[in-house]
């Protein structure tokens, strides 16, 4: 059996959605069932930030990057696009 990780959308009205561990969020997460916001899904274009709480690993130095240019010390910050679940997670979009 797969395990499953769920993403909550706390503030908005979305359903949590579950996902078998180890999927790429970009690939999943849709307008329709998401309040999360793509563009490029390649990590250059900063539209997918959002606050992320929960047991993932830390930015890859590319993604590091491109948070430091977007947002100045903000702990739970990530791109959405470039981030893989390993566990369950809260997604908040961040007020633009
Ligand atoms: S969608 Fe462009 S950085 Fe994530």
């Amino acid at each position: 059996m797969a395990d499953f990780c769920t993403i909550s959308f706390p503030g908005s009205d979305f359903l949590p959605i579950s996902l078998e561990c180890h999927q790429s969020l970009s690939e999943h997460l849709t307008i329709q069932n998401s309040p999360v916001l793509f563009g490029c899904r390649t990590g250059i274009c900063g539209t997918c930030l959002v606050e992320v709480i929960g047991d993932i690993p830390p930015p890859q130095p590319d993604e590091q990057e491109m948070l430091e240019t977007l947002v100045a010390n903000h702990a739970h910050v990530r791109l959405a696009c470039q981030l893989e679940l390993t566990g369950n997670v809260l997604i908040r979009r961040l007020e633009g």
